[in-house]
């Protein structure tokens, strides 16, 4: 697939993925959003990938869903299409994990795509709003949903309710954003960390993912219980074998993703 509006590069074993629509803030279109799930599954096949950054560009994550494309929908067009949210699935279904690297504005379908992603690191100049409620509509893609879980009912409400933008001093106090890190230093700081976790055993990484985004969906006796099963099954591992050897022999493990 060529793509138009996103760059795909790696950096060793992370895979980067670059919103690159600069003429319209990057805002999110349907065939933005396909590039996206297709380079995600490029990245899932890859076994040198074990993990994964979305950024966009200095001035803007992303500004939301494309306003121009979806102002004549009809509640059909919305309803019956792959478009708008339907392909976003791709982003939930992704089994490696994704840090979004956010500078400048991440608005509605932006700030919701952010939220998608396994974490978020936020450029000092970062914007958070869901400002859906100004075009006559709601989120779409989790801004009632995951907002609330991650930074409370109160601010959630807020943001969804009166359009009000978060920076990101606010957004990492409230619990939406990982680390604050200098704009400049932004991809190169999400890119460190994710070389981090495309270092330890890509199944542990993958059980680990499985098992924080369980805790939102499960009561806590039951994500508990997910929880004791799979790290039961770490130990089928040959990666457990090895860090666990690794430690008591005093070096490096060295892991083979299996
Ligand atoms: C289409 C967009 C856009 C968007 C910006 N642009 N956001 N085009 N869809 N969401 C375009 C502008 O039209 C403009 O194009 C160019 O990008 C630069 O934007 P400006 O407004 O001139 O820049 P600035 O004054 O700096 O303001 C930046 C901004 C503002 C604050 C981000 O553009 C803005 O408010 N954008 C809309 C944000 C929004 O409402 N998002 C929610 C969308 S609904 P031209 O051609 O004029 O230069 C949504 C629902 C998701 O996301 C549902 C789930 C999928």
């Amino acid at each position: 697939m060529e793509y138009s509006n996103i760059i795909v590069e790696t950096r060793g074993r992370v895979g980067l993925i670059t919103l690159n629509r600069p003429k319209a803030m990057n805002a999110l279109n349907d065939q933005l959003i396909d590039e996206v799930g297709h380079a995600l599954d490029g990245f899932e096949k890859n076994e040198e990938i074990g993990a994964i950054v979305i950024t966009g560009s200095e001035k803007a994550f992303a500004a939301g869903a494309d306003i121009g494309a979806m102002a004549n929908y009809s509640h059909m067009d919305a309803y019956k299409g792959d478009y708008i949210t339907r392909n976003w699935e791709r982003l939930k279904s992704c089994r490696k994990p994704i840090i979004a690297a956010v500078a400048g504005f991440a608005l509605g379908g932006g700030c919701e795509l952010a939220m998608m992603c396994d974490m978020i690191f936020a450029a000092d100049t970062a914007k958070f709003g869901q400002p859906e409620v100004k075009l006559g509509v709601l989120p779409g893609a989790g801004g009632t949903q995951r907002l609330p879980r991650a930074i409370g009912k109160a601010k959630a409400m807020d943001m969804c309710l009166t359009s009000r933008m978060m920076d990101a001093a606010e957004a990492e106090r409230a619990g939406l954003v990982a680390r604050i890190v200098p704009a400049d230093r932004l991809v190169d700081e999400a890119i460190e960390a994710a070389t981090v976790i495309a270092g330890f055993s890509l199944p542990v990484i993958m059980m680990i993912k499985e098992s924080v985004n369980r805790a939102f969906e499960s009561s806590l006796s039951e994500g508990l219980l997910f929880e004791r099963r799979t790290f039961h099954s770490a130990f089928g591992l040959e990666d457990q074998k090895e860090g666990m050897a690794a430690f008591i022999e005093k070096r490096k493990p060295d892991f083979k993703h299996r």
